[in-house]
């Protein structure tokens, strides 16, 4: 039985990761995203054989549940590389996160479904820009 909304999302992350499409880089990332409705939005990172084409993992979260009609957010968590690694957000996804969340908005670096820690957006991304 999941008693933590961490633990479920960090599962989750790793249970996307399985279906990430990287096969020129061959790092596979997945990313589980809690909305504040409760619904969670899991996507991959998406490459492309021409390069800039390719979507991180947690870009394509955010694109699958604004699409949904989604306007807040609670925490990401984010699966990426091999078993027991950690993958922090790209600086572009940390942009997307200061588009759409707060600074209290909690990252979520998985090293497996039982071992991960968490970050705010606003330490990630301090004095993140807006217009
Ligand atoms: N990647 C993500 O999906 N999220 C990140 O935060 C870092 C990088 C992906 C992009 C590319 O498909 C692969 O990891 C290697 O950069």
């Amino acid at each position: 039985m999941k008693e933590n909304i961490f633990s479920v999302l960090a599962e989750k992350a790793c249970k996307a990761r399985e279906n990430s499409y990287a096969p020129y880089s061959h790092f596979r990332v997945g990313a589980a995203l809690l909305a504040k409705s409760g619904v969670i939005y899991t996507a991959v990172n998406m490459e492309n054989s021409s390069f800039p084409a390719g979507v991180c993992a947690e870009t394509a979260a955010f694109a699958k549940a604004v699409s949904e009609g989604e306007r807040e957010f609670t925490a990401i968590a984010v699966a990426g590389g091999s078993a027991g690694e950690e993958c922090f957000p790209c600086g572009i996804c940390r942009q997307t996160m200061a588009e759409h969340c707060t600074g209290d908005f909690t990252v979520i670096i998985v090293k497996s479904p039982d071992d991960y820690r968490t970050i705010k957006l606003s330490e990630l991304l301090p004095f993140s820009f807006r217009l």
